[in-house]
């Protein structure tokens, strides 16, 4: 195998690529992987030399914490290829800085930007042909860390194990967004680990969404832990709402994700001349709404998700309708957004990074 080592980054090729095999027309979220990995260890108090190698099985003993106590992290980005071949990714220092949040909220350790963005850099460079042009799909780079280290003692691991893998994908959601105001169960609560992607806030979500799927549901919208009466998040996406001309989002807290997407809305949004409120919002207060005919649009944020909008809501077994808008604020704050990834349009936020 070719083997060489580029800004201290030792690459391992795969002797033979997967590309061919992949159907760019076609492509689900998250479900095929390029050709390869990056992986880096840390051991003894110290991050080792990153590694890209073969994407493939990696080698964990039963012991490792990550299996029992669950000390994961993540990140979700993507890289967007324009019409001439050249690669961005959006706000990928936001990114980072977000991990090392997690990862300290993790008692996890830091991963230095050297080996965060530059090794998703070289990552890409090498699996640049991997990176989808059609329209509506990205790379999805996932950069992650987990509990390597062996033990039962429940306390931080003493060894831990930073990957990076790239999934070129297509949308998350397959049109509009059914959601369901969830009251019995909690997503997170004040003093946990909501702000933190950490795996398990995704893992104890499965199972009510999985109960609002059986009631024809995509999605469930969470509310406070203590009250289920302010709207907080969906389960991949920040909420936001438009009752009349003004778009509300709850503010972030350590229940709620800190959403790059939701940022990004809400600074074009004040580019653009949109009214926003950042404050709680009620389940009754959107009732309400509803009811009056001054709701006018819902719609989800995320990396994953884009700007997703959200055609019903459910609350005590009532379906709420939302309209079918033209010129819809979500369509709006799309095409913002988008242009500026895909290098469409004049960049005047400073957000886009050219590989
Ligand atoms: N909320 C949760 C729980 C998420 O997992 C995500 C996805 O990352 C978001 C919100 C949106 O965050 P971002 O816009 O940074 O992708
Ligand atoms: C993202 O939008 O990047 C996420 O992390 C959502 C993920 C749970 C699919």
């Amino acid at each position: 195998m070719e083997s060489t080592t580029n800004n201290a980054i030792t690459i391992e090729k795969a002797q033979n690529s997967k590309i061919a095999e992949v159907d760019f027309d076609n492509l689900a979220f998250g479900s095929v992987f390029s050709d390869h990995m990056l992986v880096c260890d840390y051991r003894n108090g110290a991050w080792e030399t990153p590694k890209i190698i073969p994407y493939g099985p990696i080698s964990l003993m039963p012991s490792a914490k990550i299996f029992h106590y669950g000390q994961s992290i993540f990140e979700g980005m993507k890289a967007y290829k324009d019409n001439k071949d050249d690669i961005f990714l959006f706000r990928p220092a936001d990114n980072h800085k977000r991990f090392n949040i997690s990862a300290s909220r993790m008692a996890m350790p830091e991963v230095p930007v050297e080996h965060f963005i530059e090794g998703l850099k070289a990552l890409l460079t090498l699996d640049k042909a991997w990176i989808p042009q059609t329209e509506g799909s990205a790379m999805y780079i996932r950069p992650f860390m987990f509990a390597s280290g062996e033990g039962f003692h429940a306390s931080p691991a003493d060894a831990y194990k930073f990957m990076v893998c790239l999934a070129p994908s297509g949308p998350y959601f397959a049109g509009k967004v059914k959601v369901l105001i969830e009251e019995k169960y909690s997503r997170s609560a004040n003093g946990g680990v909501g702000y933190a992607k950490t795996g398990g806030n995704y893992a104890g979500q499965f199972h009510p969404t999985q109960l609002a799927k059986e009631k024809g549901y995509h999605q469930v919208i969470w509310t406070d832990d203590h009250n289920h009466e302010n709207i907080e998040e969906a389960g991949a996406m920040n909420i936001f709402v438009r009752i009349g001309d003004t778009l509300i989002t709850g503010p972030t807290s350590d229940r709620i994700l800190n959403g790059i997407t939701r940022k990004s809305v809400l600074e074009i949004a004040a580019a653009e001349g949109i009214k926003t409120e950042v404050r709680t919002l009620t389940v009754t207060e959107l009732v309400a709404a509803a009811k009056a005919g001054t709701l006018k649009e819902m719609f989800g944020t995320g990396t994953a998700a884009v700007i997703s909008p959200i055609s019903t809501f459910g609350y005590r077994a009532t379906d709420y309708q939302l309209p079918d808008l033209e010129n819809s604020y979500a369509d709006r704050f799309k095409k913002s957004i988008t242009d500026i990834q895909y290098n469409r349009s004049e960049d005047t936020f400073g957000w886009r990074v050219k590989l």
